[in-house]
């Protein structure tokens, strides 16, 4: 294969080429690998389609005839019937077994479209250019594919892996400032769990300063590669989440339930990396009480995410509905609900079973912080 331009991040499962010129490589890629021969289609959002979508093309020749598939996009387009239609468009406009689909946006487009390829006539081939800070350090990655159902996120989905992801920083310059903070908890959480050593540099960073990194900035490439990195080692030894991947739902147990009830509620849902942080610091409490975490570790990282990220809203009475909705995640079973926690920075444990008391105390801490 003739040298691309941009890091490579990988070659196992999937390459992740990572750099400011890594769109010039993308041609290159699909040339190469032979992909698109019956068509390339590009899923966008309503704003990355905006946004992105001419700083792909400027790189491009063999996307000129891309057929664009544009969803709404936010959490709310990720469904089967989204899906269902955007099946329906690619057989209508001729898509066939050698089609590439090609996912430019943040995690609900990869996430869709990693879905939608992995359903169509049985599997099509697919590459992942992500647009935002989720997208870049996490949900390209990793080849799990999801469409939400109620208000359950990621219930339905597949194990399928994009044949590469593209890793471009420029396209944060358009990212709103809320989304690239939900990135940094996403950074954040890697580096608690996998590298205690980038945690000590981010804490060198505070998190103004960290919050608004420029997309050219060296550290802010460095927080990239690490994390990819870190979460391209765990993929690859454990692809299907028997066991070593689940030290990436540090934060998410929690996180994902409030996620989910912040559905219920009129007004924008809560982010997602809003949320992780808000499960992180319920996991980090947990973590002292259950795995030996030290409690000025707990000390530091809670400060360091409270002046951070932005309070979910919970409650007293939301507790049980929280609960309830964590009690449905593929995750938790028979009553106990399984965390990772963590016995110090880079150490973190799997399948800690916490029982209801346990967590009704870890979110009771949460409201309290949140409360002041
Ligand atoms: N598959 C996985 O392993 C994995 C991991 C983490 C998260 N996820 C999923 O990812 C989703 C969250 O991802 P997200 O935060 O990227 O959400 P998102 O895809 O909704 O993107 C956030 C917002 O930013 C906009 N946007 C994206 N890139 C932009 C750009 N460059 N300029 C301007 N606007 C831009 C989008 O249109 C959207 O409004 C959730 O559904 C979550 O479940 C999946």
């Amino acid at each position: 294969m003739k040298k691309l331009s941009g890091r490579i991040i990988t070659i196992e499962r999937t390459p992740v080429f990572l750099g400011q010129d890594v769109l010039s490589s993308v041609d290159r890629f699909i040339r190469q690998m032979h992909l698109g021969r019956e068509g390339i289609f590009i899923l966008a959002d309503k704003n990355t389609r905006k946004h992105c979508l001419s700083l792909l093309m400027e790189n491009s020749g063999v996307m000129a005839d891309a057929v664009i598939l544009e969803i709404e996009g936010g959490e709310g387009a990720k469904t089967l019937a989204t899906a269902e239609r955007l099946w329906n468009e690619m057989l209508e406009a001729g898509a066939g077994r050698n089609s590439l689909l090609v996912n430019l946006g943040g995690g609900v487009v990869s996430d869709l479209g990693g879905f939608v390829a992995a359903g169509y006539k049985r599997g099509i081939s697919y590459i992942n250019i992500p647009t935002s800070l989720v997208g870049q350090c996490d949900a390209a990655i990793g080849g799990k594919t999801s469409v939400n159902t109620g208000i359950l996120k990621n219930q339905v989905g597949f194990f399928y892996s994009p044949k590469a992801v593209f890793i471009c920083p420029r396209f944060l310059a358009t990212l709103p400032a809320a989304h690239f903070r939900s990135g940094m908890a996403e950074i954040i959480k890697c580096a608690l769990v996998g590298d205690a050593g980038l945690w000590r540099r981010i804490l060198h960073h505070p998190v103004p300063g960290l919050l608004s990194l420029p997309p050219g900035h060296r550290f802010l490439e460095e927080l990239l590669t690490s994390t990819v990195n870190f979460k391209n080692r765990i993929v690859n030894r454990d692809y299907r989440e028997q066991k070593l991947r689940k030290v990436l739902n540090f934060g998410h147990t929690i996180g994902h339930a409030l996620e989910s009830r912040s559905l219920l509620d009129p007004g924008a849902p809560l982010l997602h990396g809003d949320a992780v942080a808000a499960g992180m610091i319920c996991a980090l409490f947990l973590s002292t009480q259950k795995t030996g975490l030290d409690p000025s570790v707990n000390e530091t990282a809670r400060k360091y995410l409270v002046d951070g990220f932005p309070p979910c809203k919970a409650d007293l009475d939301s507790i049980d509905r929280i609960m309830e909705i964590m009690a449905h995640d593929k995750k938790n079973f028979r009553g106990k609900f399984l965390f990772t926690l963590l016995s110090a920075p880079g150490y973190p444990l799997t399948n800690i079973s916490c029982d209801r008391d346990e967590v009704a105390a870890a979110i009771q801490y949460y409201i309290g912080i949140v409360e002041g």
